[in-house]
């Protein structure tokens, strides 16, 4: 990283309460293309910025305590780019992917991506299986990537799956539960996010883990993603702990 975060959010803000902080925050990164525009700049340049985001991001949940970061990367819907853009971005996960590996390595990150990864350049699958593969035994952060991910077609995938075991008898359709169709998630033994963030504004969901969002507390700024730094991550966190999360209850 090339800007080190003010002194004092080194640490976890002392208006923040470690023992509410949510354990799993997801991340839409959105506003990349503007936030290049308004500095007269090609949208791939808003890209590179985020990517060094995203790498503060991931540090900024280690160092004030959260055990899991996912991060939408690419969409199914992405694919209807510009293919200069689709082929910069793949080119990109696959560079940063090789330059951080080693520092993920050493900082005990566990890093797994979730999506239809089948259908992504074989030199950038090299890159994902060899990153999943040697950080497999680490313990601390989990970092998710979604690409070429979709939440409906996770869901097909895991319906697809589950039918493919009725049908050759291993399973009884009686036995399908909640937890066992979680087993056939991508983002299975991940725990749900508890809170989900957007930048720039706009109020969707956007197809992003559609099952594992339905009791996340989501969190929408009109600032871009490149410019998401750790005073705005503080600002979310912030909003969140504000919020009485009650899972379709009474409050207590
Ligand atoms: C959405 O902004 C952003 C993306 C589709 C790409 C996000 C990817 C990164 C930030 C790089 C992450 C790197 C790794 C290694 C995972 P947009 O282009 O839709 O912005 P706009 O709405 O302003 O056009």
């Amino acid at each position: 990283m090339s800007v080190e975060p003010p002194v004092t959010l080194q640490q976890l803000p002392a208006d923040l309460d470690k023992n509410r902080l949510p354990k799993h925050v997801a991340v839409i990164m959105d506003g990349n293309g503007r936030w290049a525009k308004n500095q007269g700049k090609p949208r791939i340049v808003g890209h590179q910025k985020g990517a060094d985001t995203l790498k503060d991001l991931l540090r900024c949940c280690k160092d004030w305590g959260i055990p899991a970061l996912t991060a939408y990367a690419f969409s199914t819907e992405n694919w209807g780019r510009p293919r200069t853009e689709v082929q910069f971005l793949m080119t990109l996960f696959e560079r940063v992917l090789r330059r951080e590996l080693q520092e993920m390595k050493q900082e005990n990150v566990k890093i797994r991506f979730v999506g239809n990864l089948l259908d992504l350049p074989d030199s950038l699958r090299q890159e994902i299986d060899r990153s999943m593969a040697d950080t497999q035994d680490n313990q601390g952060i989990q970092f998710t990537v979604a690409t070429n991910y979709g939440g409906r077609h996770e869901i097909i995938q895991a319906c697809r799956a589950i039918a493919s075991k009725v049908e050759h008898g291993y399973l009884k359709t009686a036995q399908i539960d909640e937890e066992l169709f979680e087993q056939h998630l991508y983002t299975q033994g991940i725990p749900h996010p508890d809170l989900l963030i957007r930048t720039s504004g706009e109020m969707r969901i956007s197809n992003f883990l559609l099952w594992q969002m339905a009791y996340a507390e989501i969190y929408v700024t009109p600032t871009l993603w490149p410019d998401f730094n750790r005073v705005e991550f503080h600002k979310a966190l912030a909003t969140y702990q504000q919020r009485e999360r009650r899972f379709g209850k009474v409050q207590s």
